[in-house]
């Protein structure tokens, strides 16, 4: 292993530079203008696995973006490990809120800033490098890889999914491995094992069949954007409740044992509310923090768009107004029935007043990955040994809505070997990677091979 992470230690410099080329792109799946620059990630991805030693390299097309593919399968009687990671990111707007551009990757106080710097590029970078470490020096690996990368996270990984159910030879596994999450603190090896759902709807109402003068039809006319926000509030009770019938149905209760685990971790509420600049923390009664984030289901109105929200003011009865209200699910909660749910009871708080629509956007079903697996294992003893710290365990609030699908289709266990932090700023200004991270992932990484040929 020296010989190993030696040479991970000595090209460090070479690793953050092809880093920043992999960051320039502005892979943002959501948006259709940036079509190209999707392409054209997915050939750097395969370039850089091509230059890592993987055979078998290619793009994939799909419906929408492509994948990567790559594998290198000569460690015989060994066990495979396939590698997931995401080269698309989030649009990068409030854009003047960022210090340095998006795109343009910056490195202040050791920390990479970019779109993507550690979700997910520089994390699923990690792993190109740890396997091109083990080829350029040694010319083998002690286990079978398999790579794949895609370019559809952020908006719920569709193709990726039809494609593995497609594609399960292919794809077959030991372990998957993901680096997709956050450590629980810096400098601290982390490994995760749940992962929560989503269900992201959209409610449209609709008042009058135009914009009318507020003044000429205002009070007499229900205004859309009052009624939804009145709508939106019959959502949650004063205890943080839940109102939808039969949303926590199906919510697996907290055990003693992981409520003393949780315990254990000495979270402090205050150093969080200040890290994200709030006075006081707020959330469902009778409940900690973590539990909070990581066992309980949320419901949190993520934007409305209606009426008029340019400079000055304007006196108008708007005709329509939307909202994107999210759903962070844990198990056993199923997206799609707390979708029927949801559309249902905002039915049924509608006043006839308004028309409503109700869209589905997408969904995640919620993940909990098996601590006890040999591969869990070995991800626990690789961490340990680039970090020279005792593991922690954690649970996530966010949601890699492509896990539970690995782990069904491929009847794998999945490792998150997350090296992120969830203060780096992902899906908002100012996103950044620690570069100590990155190389204690690196070195992580090639530590897991060795740990699971074992
Ligand atoms: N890498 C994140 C998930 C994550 C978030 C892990 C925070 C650790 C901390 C992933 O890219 C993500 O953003 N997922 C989305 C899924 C959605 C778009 C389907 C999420 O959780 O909102
Ligand atoms: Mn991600
Ligand atoms: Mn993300």
């Amino acid at each position: 292993m020296k010989q190993i992470t030696d040479y991970i230690d000595k090209n460090k410099n070479n690793y953050i530079n092809e880093l920043k080329d992999f960051l320039r792109i502005p892979s943002i799946s959501t948006d259709p203008n940036n079509k190209e620059d999707i392409n054209r990630c997915a050939q750097f991805v395969k370039s850089k696995l091509i230059d890592a030693g993987l055979n078998k390299v290619k793009v994939i097309k799909t419906k929408r973006h492509p994948l990567v593919y790559g594998e290198w399968l000569k460690a015989k009687e060994k066990p495979t490990v396939l590698i997931y990671g995401h080269y698309d990111v989030q649009p990068v707007d409030p854009i003047d809120l960022w210090d340095t551009p998006p795109f343009e990757p910056t490195i202040r106080n050791n920390k990479i800033f970019a779109r993507g710097a550690t979700d997910d590029k520089g994390q699923a970078f990690m792993h190109i490098k740890s396997v091109e470490a083990y080829l350029k020096t040694i010319g083998k690996l002690p286990v079978n890889v398999k790579f794949i990368i895609e370019g559809e996270e952020e908006v719920g990984s569709s193709s990726l999914e039809q494609f593995i159910k497609e594609n399960k030879k292919l794809l077959k596994c030991d372990a998957v491995l993901i680096s997709d999450t956050a450590l629980y603190d810096v400098g601290t090896p982390t490994l995760t094992y749940g992962l929560r759902g989503l269900a992201y709807m959209e409610v449209e109402v609709t008042g009058p069949s135009k914009d009318l003068h507020s003044g000429s039809f205002g009070g007499a006319i229900a205004n859309p954007i009052n009624i939804l926000a009145e709508m939106i509030n019959k959502l949650m009770d004063k205890n943080g409740k839940i109102t939808i019938p039969a949303f926590y149905d199906d919510v697996v209760k907290i055990t003693k044992k992981e409520r003393d685990n949780f315990k254990k971790l000495n979270f402090s509420d205050k150093k969080f509310a200040k890290e994200v600049g709030v006075a006081e923390l707020k959330g469902e009664k009778g409940f900690s923090t973590l539990e909070r984030l990581w066992v309980r289901p949320t419901l949190d109105c993520n934007g409305i768009i209606g009426g008029f929200t340019k400079e000055g003011a304007k006196t108008v009865l708007p005709s329509k107004v939307k909202a994107k209200i999210s759903m962070r699910l844990v198990p056993n909660q199923n997206p799609k029935k707390i979708s029927k749910a949801f559309t249902k009871y905002i039915k049924a708080i509608t006043p006839k007043s308004v028309k409503v629509k109700v869209s589905d956007l997408h969904g995640a079903i919620p993940a909990l990955t098996p601590l006890e697996d040999k591969a869990t294992v070995a991800a626990s003893n690789a961490m340990e040994k680039a970090f020279k710290k005792q593991i922690v365990y954690m649970r996530e609030g966010g949601s890699v809505p492509i896990v539970p699908v690995f782990a069904k289709q491929l009847n794998a266990p999945v490792v998150l070997m997350g090296l992120g932090l969830n203060t780096e700023n992902l899906h908002s200004p100012n996103e950044h990677f620690n570069l100590n991270h990155f190389q204690l992932g690196i070195k992580s990484s090639a530590y897991f091979f060795d740990e699971f040929a074992k």
